[in-house]
């Protein structure tokens, strides 16, 4: 299986929880390198921008609300078939709907304050990846 890289974020609920550590203790542990990582504070204009195909949704205001609500770790994960492991590590949307053991179950409080994102296809991921990283911020360890 070929190396992929795919967006986290960890959103403001788990960073107000201080649950940064274990949710990237999580990737770590299933083979998933972090390869880049920040904490910001996203500007209303950037999480706009990041949720764009959302924005027809009836949610839409209220998740750029939250996601600038606090800061976020912005984190590029590397490994086989990372895209579609973040997303199993993670869980469903709906944390009620979430495997037990997923970060979503574990600490996510209802489906507008779910923990994470993770990139959900190839595409999604490079744009989103790029949306946050230029590539000398990406340090791959090969
Ligand atoms: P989506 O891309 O469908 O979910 P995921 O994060 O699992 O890829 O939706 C993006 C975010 O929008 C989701 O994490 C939380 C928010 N959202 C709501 O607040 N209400 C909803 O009904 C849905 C579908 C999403
Ligand atoms: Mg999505």
């Amino acid at each position: 299986m070929a190396q992929e890289r795919t967006l986290s974020i960890i959103k403001p609920d788990a960073v107000a929880k201080n649950a940064v550590g274990d949710i990237i203790s999580r990737f770590e542990k299933a083979g998933l390198q972090v390869v880049a990582c920040k904490m910001v504070n996203l500007s209303k204009d950037k999480a706009e921008g990041f949720y764009a195909e959302h924005s027809e949704r009836p949610f839409f205001n209220d998740l750029v609300s939250f996601m600038t609500s606090g800061p976020v770790v912005v984190q590029v994960l590397e490994g086989d078939n990372a895209i579609a492991k973040n997303r199993e590590l993670m869980g469903a949307t709906d944390p009620k709907k979430a495997e037990a053991g997923t970060i979503r179950a574990d600490f996510a409080t209802s489906i507008d304050a779910n923990a994470v994102h993770g990139s959900d296809a190839p595409e999604s991921a490079q744009r989103e990846v790029a949306y946050f990283f230029s590539d000398e911020e990406i340090c791959p360890r090969g």
